[in-house]
């Protein structure tokens, strides 16, 4: 299959090129800048785009491309594509000239495209774009052509044809320049030629047949379902390749929503017809071992051990009584596995929450058949795999559960009263009809008492905060303005029907500062 790789500088948008890539039909992978020379050779890339990123082409510790890079792009008549960062750098690397901007120009600006060409195709001489640079380059190098320029901005768009060499200032990938899917589709498939290969159902097919290979025609797998998207995916995936040769096991924890676990084993048992489901439950162990833990880390540290102590556990009887599992399934999606220049530190710490590996000695092979694919891609997989939309569509819910949206130390009582508030929260937004347009929408339990009035009582009862967020990536995220006349049927329900809550507030903090979960 034709690839399209993307070289990572350390800007904030490789993984969105990559989507976009792929959106367009053509598979896309990442690497990184300094990536060896014999290995992009071995990958033979249809096209390279070389990505933004924070540094100064001119500093000395700047990302640079390997010394043959050119060579091997111009022999192989290989497209090449810098934006922003990679802009400069083909710049600078080849005999133009990068220096800094007196004012760093940010934002959507005008683009005047001065010379007619293949990358501008099908577009007016005038386009909104969105800029993020403190550099420009002063000086174009021999045998380049200006294409395009900003008011402050001489030379933001340029091309070679002879040696296939494009480079654009703005960001064509971001949804603030209208225009740049186009322009991403002509450097694809006008420039670079690619076809349209990337379907998902192909990839259904070939995956299936894949893993068949792989496991054998005897061998079984066991996975922990937890029942969100990843890993009810790689489930239904999985099963439909080799059907009850899949064992799940699904671990009540204590810190799931309400009805979950009821939830979960109705799809996958009754519903997709799985025999060898596996539900664990552990509530008491876990609720015993985080009682009276207030530290969050202590939290989830005490959560990731007590799962693989259960899951280990059940793995060996699962083992004695089927003697041919020789593989452990896990839901890693291609974020989860690249980490990108930029996103490094905050992949690190997601990846600390989902790797629950287990030990050595269980002698297990790690089959992992989403591993390149993105959040989107694997969400259209499941509803071609048959999995409910409410599993699909289900906004993102923490592995350590509610006990990090419990402040302070957990108890049954307080998880009765947060899951009842929770419920309500979300019947309401699903009643609304904007579930599907927010990131995240909870509740959390404040430990605090506060003053309230029932009737002729007087009452002394808990706070209930309420979150709901609008996010791309989690990276960032902004409060949601929602209607007034919602927050408020909201917060007098969980007041009226939740007992142990009589005051409900509205989270207005956005990420950064805050973060998403309170813990
Ligand atoms: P924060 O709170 O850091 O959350 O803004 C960003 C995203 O990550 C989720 N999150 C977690 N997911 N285990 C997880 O599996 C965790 O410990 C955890 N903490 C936060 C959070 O729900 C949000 O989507």
């Amino acid at each position: 299959m034709e690839i399209v790789i993307i070289l990572d500088f350390g800007g904030q948008y490789a993984h969105l090129i990559t989507r976009r890539i792929r959106d367009l039909g053509v598979y896309s992978e990442i690497r990184p800048f300094d990536v060896d020379i014999e290995i992009l050779k071995e990958i033979n890339p249809k096209a390279i785009i070389l990505s933004g990123g924070p540094g100064s082409v001119y500093e000395d510790a700047s990302p640079q491309l390997n010394q043959e890079f050119f060579q091997f792009t111009t022999k192989s008549k290989i497209p090449v594509l810098g934006i922003c960062y990679g802009h400069h750098l083909i710049m600078h690397l080849l005999g133009g000239k990068t220096e800094p901007k007196e004012n760093k120009e940010y934002g959507k600006t005008e683009l005047i495209i001065v010379e007619q060409n293949i990358l501008f195709d099908s577009l007016e001489k005038k386009q909104v774009v969105w800029m993020s640079h403190g550099d420009q380059i002063t000086k174009i190098a021999n045998g380049f052509k200006v294409y395009a320029k900003t008011e402050t901005c001489p030379v933001a768009a340029y091309g070679n044809q002879e040696k296939l060499l494009y480079g654009v200032q703005f960001h064509p990938e971001v949804s603030n320049t209208p225009n740049g899917i186009q322009i991403l589709e002509n450097f694809i498939f006008k420039i670079a030629k690619c076809k349209k290969e990337w379907k998902l159902e192909g990839w259904i097919i070939n995956s299936i047949e894949e893993i068949r290979n792989q496991i054998g025609p005897n061998n079984k797998v066991i996975l922990g379902l937890s029942g969100g998207v990843d890993s009810s995916v790689t489930a239904a995936l999985l099963h439909k390749a080799i059907g009850n040769r899949l064992h799940c096991i699904f671990v009540n924890n204590g810190v799931l929503r309400k009805n979950e676990e009821i939830e979960v084993q109705e799809t996958f048992r009754e519903n997709l017809k799985f025999e060898n489901f596996h539900y664990v439950d552990a509530e008491d162990l876990f609720l015993q071992r985080l009682a009276n833990v207030e530290d969050p880390e202590e939290k989830r540290r005490i959560i990731g051990h007590t799962f693989i102590e259960v899951f280990e556990s059940k793995t060996i009887e699962l083992d004695q009584a089927h003697p041919d599992i020789k593989y452990l399934a896990q839901g890693t999606i291609y974020p989860d596995r690249v980490e990108t220049s930029a996103t490094s530190k905050s992949s690190a710490k997601i990846k600390s929450h989902h790797n629950l590996t287990l030990p050595d000695n269980m002698n297990l092979k790690i089959i992992e058949p989403l591993r390149d694919l993105y959040k989107d891609e694997v969400r259209n997989i499941g509803l071609k795999l048959g999995l409910p939309e409410y599993i699909i569509n289900r906004h993102p819910f923490p592995g350590p559960g509610l006990a990090v949206r419990i402040l302070g130390a957990i108890d049954k009582k307080k998880l009765t009263i947060l899951r009842n508030a929770d419920a309500i929260l979300i019947e309401e937004i699903l009643n609304a009809g904007i579930y599907e347009q927010i990131w995240q929408a909870f509740c959390v339990f404040l430990p605090l008492k506060t003053v309230g009035i029932m009737g002729d009582h007087r009452t002394y009862e808990y706070i209930c905060s309420i979150r709901i967020v609008e996010s791309i990536d989690a990276m960032t995220a902004n409060f949601s303005k929602l209607d007034w006349n919602l927050l408020e049927r909201i917060s007098t329900r969980i007041a009226n029907e939740v007992k142990g809550i009589n005051r409900v507030v509205y989270d207005i903090s956005n990420k950064p500062p805050s973060t998403i979960e309170y813990e």
